[in-house]
């Protein structure tokens, strides 16, 4: 991991197979880039007008299988939700940039069927 003194931070992320990450933000933006095998990123849009800390009506807005040279961007508040699959049967490598330390950030993960917002906060480097 490197991060710098602007709150600048880069990591190595390894998935396991069948490792998942529900969908969540990351009030931060981001540079996803995947530098061996693939990972299924699915996006989604806030639909609700975010006046409630507890709930947000999601809706799927797109998939696609990240390989390795290709990039997924992150803008907070406008398209930074997602959700993250490793459906290969072999780790996949990424390297992650972020304009902010993840550890310490408030975060949320979103219930796709409820529609509950659950606070959380990375504590580790292995983030995403
Ligand atoms: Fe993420």
């Amino acid at each position: 991991m490197y991060q710098g003194a602007s709150g600048l931070q880069v990591t190595a992320v390894v998935w396991g197979p069948g490792d998942h990450a529900p969908p969540h933000n990351h009030n931060t933006w981001g540079m996803i880039g995947v530098w061996d095998n693939a990972l299924t990123e699915t996006r989604f849009q806030r639909l609700d007008d975010r006046t409630r800390v507890d709930y947000a009506k999601l809706e799927k807005d797109r998939t696609a299988v990240v390989k390795p040279g290709e990039i997924s961007l992150l803008v907070p508040e406008v398209d930074e939700i997602h959700q993250m699959d490793n459906f290969t049967d072999r780790p996949t490598v990424e390297i992650h940039v972020y304009g902010k330390d993840l550890r310490g950030l408030d975060r949320c993960t979103y219930d796709l069927e409820t529609g509950r917002v659950s606070p959380f906060v990375t504590r580790k480097y292995d983030n995403c």
